[in-house]
C-alpha cells in the first residue's frame, strides 16, 4: 500500500483523484500523503520498539520541513533533528517538543546557538574542536549547561552516492573516531558543555545494512571507552540513512535495521536517538506534473512537463532514477510507448528520466515523479526565474494546500534596483 494507487481508471492520492488537485492547485505541485506519512513513522518507531529498544526517533527535517509534514510527524510522537535556525523555527512552529530536538551540522554560527539554547533544545551535535569550543563560550554566556554529543567518524565507507556517503576519513564530516577520546576529555573541561551523548552518521539512502552494523560497532567499543575515562555516556544518536525504494533497489526493512541496532548497541543502558528523513518522508509524496509537449525527435520521444531540474534536482544533481507514472490508468492492451521525461529548463540535465515505458501520452495530460517526498522541495531554486511550486497535503478524502505557489509579485518584490538605479 503507497498511498499512491490507480482506481477507477486514474492514480489517486488516498482517497483524491490526483487531477482533482492538479485543477484546483495548478501544476506543477508537491502532493504528500499524510497517511504514507504516519504509517512509515509507525512501521519505524514500531520496528524500534519490538526490538526492545528505548528509542527516540527525531524527524531528519531536511529531509522535508514544510510545517504540515514535520506538524504530522510531531502529533504521531517524532523529535526533530535539525540543521539551521531556520529548521529550529520550523520544528518549534509545527509544535515539536523542544526537548526532543536535535542540533546537527559541520557549521552552526553562534546566532544559531543562542537560538537553540533559547529554546531549550535536548542535544546539540558537535563536529569539530572549535565547534565545541564556541558553544561552550556561547552557553556558558548565558548560564546554561548543554547536552553534547560529538559525531563521529567511524571510517566506515556506507556504499551509496558518493555525494551522499558521509562517514569515510576523507569526508567533512565529524571527528576521527581514534580522536574521540581526547576529545570527550577536552568537553569534559570545558564550562557549560556536558558531553553525554555519541553520535554517528555514516550516510543517506542505504541499501545495505552492513556498513550500519560496523559503524555501530565501533560506536559500541567507543561507549565503553569513554566510560572507562570516567564520561557518563546516557545517549546514542545512531543517525539516519536507512535506504527506501526508488524502483530499483530491494530497500532494507527496518525489522532488520532495529535487530543489527540491538546487536551492537542494544546492552549499552542508552538511550537511543535516530534521525530518519527519506524513509519517513521520501515515498510520501509525489510531484506532479502537466505534460505541455510532446516531441517526437529523431531517435527519441520527449515528453516535455511543466516540473523542472529546479522543482526536483535529484535525477540531475545524483543521477537518481525516480518512477514516472501516468496519471490515467495505462491500458494493459495498448502497448507502452519510450519517453524521456524532461523539464523545460535550458539545461540537457533538465531530464527527469530516460527512456521510460509509458502509455502514449498526449500534451495536456498528468504524469507523476514518485518518491519525491523527501529532498524534493526542500532543494527545490528559483533558476530561470521559476516560481516555487505549492505543495498539497492530503488525508483521507481532503486536501489542504500546505505551501502556496509563489506568484510573480512575490518573487519581485524580493529584489530591488541599486540605490543609483532609480
Ligand atoms: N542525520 C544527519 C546528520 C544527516 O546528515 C542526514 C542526511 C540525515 C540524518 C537524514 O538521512 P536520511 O535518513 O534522509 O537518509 N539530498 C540528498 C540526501 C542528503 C542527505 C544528507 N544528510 C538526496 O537527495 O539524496
Amino acid at each position: 500500500m503507497t498511498h499512491f494507487d490507480y482506481r477507477d481508471g486514474e492514480l489517486f492520492a488516498e482517497d483524491v483523484p490526483l487531477s482533482r488537485i492538479a485543477e484546483a492547485v495548478g501544476t506543477p505541485v508537491y502532493v504528500y500523503s499524510e497517511t504514507a506519512l504516519t504509517d512509515a513513522y509507525r512501521r519505524f518507531a514500531g520496528a524500534l520498539a519490538e526490538a526492545g529498544l528505548d528509542a527516540r526517533v527525531c524527524y531528519a527535517m531536511k529531509a522535508n520541513s514544510n510545517l504540515a509534514v514535520v506538524r504530522a510527524l510531531a502529533a504521531c510522537g517524532a523529535g526533530a533533528d535539525v540543521v539551521s535556525g531556520g529548521e529550529l523555527a520550523r520544528a518549534l512552529a509545527a509544535g515539536v517538543n523542544p526537548a526532543e530536538i536535535v542540533f546537527s551540522g559541520v557549521g552552526k554560527t553562534g546566532d544559531e546557538m543562542r537560538q537553540a539554547i533559547a529554546a531549550s533544545i535536548g542535544q546539540f551535535n558537535i563536529e569539530s574542536i572549535p565547534e565545541l569550543e564556541r558553544l561552550s563560550e556561547v552557553a556558558n554566556a548565558t548560564g546554561a549547561t548543554v547536552n553534547v554529543a560529538v559525531r563521529v567518524n567511524p571510517d566506515v565507507d556506507a556504499d551509496t552516492h558518493h555525494k551522499i556517503s558521509t562517514g569515510r576519513h576523507h569526508d567533512k564530516f565529524g571527528i576521527d573516531i581514534d580522536r574521540a577520546r581526547e576529545v570527550y576529555d577536552r568537553a569534559a573541561a570545558l564550562p557549560g558543555i556536558a558531553p553525554v551523548a555519541v553520535a554517528v552518521h555514516i550516510g543517506s539512502q542505504l541499501t545495505d545494512l552492513s556498513p550500519f552494523r560496523a559503524a555501530f560497532t565501533r560506536v559500541a567499543a567507543l561507549v565503553h571507552e569513554l566510560r572507562a575515562d570516567g564520561h557518563d555516556i546516557t545517549t546514542l544518536d545512531l543517525g539516519g540513512g536507512l535506504g527506501i525504494d526508488y524502483g530499483q533497489q530491494s530497500p532494507p526493512d527496518p525489522r532488520d535495521y532495529a535487530a543489527i541496532v540491538a546487536d551492537t548497541v542494544g546492552d549499552l543502558g542508552c538511550t537511543l536517538v535516530f534521525e530518519p528523513g527519506r524513509y519517513l518522508a521520501g515515498p510520501a509524496g509525489v510531484l506532479l506534473t502537466e505534460i505541455i509537449y510532446v516531441k517526437d525527435g529523431e531517435t527519441r520521444s520527449f515528453a516535455i512537463v511543466d516540473a523542472a531540474m529546479n522543482d526536483l534536482v535529484r535525477p540531475a544533481m545524483y543521477d537518481a532514477h525516480h518512477e514516472v507514472l501516468a496519471v490515467r490508468q495505462p491500458n494493459p492492451d495498448r502497448a507502452p510507448h519510450s519517453y524521456d521525461i524532461v523539464g523545460p529548463v535550458c539545461e540537457t540535465g533538465d531530464t527527469f528520466a530516460t527512456q521510460r515505458d509509458l502509455p502514449v501520452l498526449e500534451a495536456g495530460e498528468l504524469v507523476v515523479i514518485r518518491d519525491a517526498g523527501a529532498y524534493g522541495a526542500v532543494m527545490a531554486s528559483g533558476y530561470n526565474s521559476r516560481l516555487l511550486i505549492a505543495e498539497v497535503l492530503v488525508r483521507g478524502s481532503g486536501f489542504s494546500v500546505v505551501r502556496a505557489r509563489q506568484d510573480i509579485a512575490a518573487m519581485l518584490a524580493q529584489e530591488t534596483l541599486a540605490d543609483w538605479q532609480t
